[in-house]
């Protein structure tokens, strides 16, 4: 099964990332690639390990020492079957200015991904010229989202509508309100003429939480309750397309 996960800059992705991903390793084999290709992100993903600049994804999609996808993926320390791709702290990452023109080299790293793993979740940055966009729209089973229900996630999701027109990707699209605090949400959606599939609440404590490299699903409070409460509702609705 692959599933993209989209949206502006700083709206949840990779936390939704890590939740989802969490709760699917725990009945198959998973591999999450942060396609951020202008910092480490890494490090933060696979807390506590000790990673070699020859094993990122930024080497991988510009030639890389092998090209085989196996090297640049890394295991979760704590949880079992779960896989990383991403920047290291260690490579040097200024030297990946990689844009669309690498998209054929993104679409082979998904394909190889997706004959490794049961899951792949495509853990999209929000610019534009991602190489790994264009598969993304086009392969994924689903593409989640993301969505802040204010005036500038309507502007968002207004401008990119005619990309996922153009990649045939709007019955495939899982709309997903993202970092709600008390917004009108159900103006969102009559603005937006879109459902949300699952409205994930703002979590003071998932930054920390991120920082310390636990389990987005694990906040004590209410709103991280809502928060796995919702992330579950949608890891439901991808196991339905998996199955
Ligand atoms: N629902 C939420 N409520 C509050 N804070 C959140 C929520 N989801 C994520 N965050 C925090 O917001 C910040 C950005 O989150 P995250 O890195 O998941 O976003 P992103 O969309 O992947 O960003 P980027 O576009 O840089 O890849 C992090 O500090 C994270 O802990
Ligand atoms: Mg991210």
């Amino acid at each position: 099964m692959l599933t993209a996960i989209w949206g502006r800059d700083s709206t949840g992705k990779s936390t939704l990332s890590d939740a989802l991903g969490g709760l699917l390793a725990k009945r198959s084999v998973t591999a999450i690639l942060d396609t951020d290709l202008t910092q480490p992100t890494l490090p933060q993903r696979v807390n506590g390990k000790k990673l070699s600049g020859d094993t990122s994804l930024g080497k991988a999609i510009s030639g890389g020492i092998t090209s085989d996808i196996a090297h640049y993926l890394h295991r979760h320390p704590r949880r079992k079957g779960l896989f990383y791709a991403g920047l290291t702290d260690a490579d040097e990452y200024m030297t990946y200015e990689i844009g669309l023109e690498a998209k054929d080299a993104a679409q082979d790293l998904i394909s190889q991904c997706t004959g490794l793993a049961d899951t792949v979740i495509l853990d999209l940055s929000g610019q534009r010229t991602d190489p790994f966009i264009p598969c993304a729209l086009a392969r994924a089973e689903k593409v989640i989202v993301l969505i802040t229900p204010d005036v500038q996630g309507v502007c968002w999701f207004n401008a990119v509508k005619p990309l996922l027109e153009a990649m045939d990707a709007q019955g495939r699209v899982l709309p997903v309100a993202s970092m709600i605090d008390r917004h009108a949400v159900d103006a969102v959606e009559k603005a937006l003429d879109l459902r949300f599939v699952a409205k994930l609440p703002y979590v003071r404590e998932l930054r920390q939480i991120r920082d310390t490299g636990a389990d987005p699903l694990d906040g004590a409070t209410r709103a991280a309750a809502r928060y796995a409460k919702q992330v579950r509702t949608l890891c439901g609705l991808l196991k339905e397309v998996g199955t």
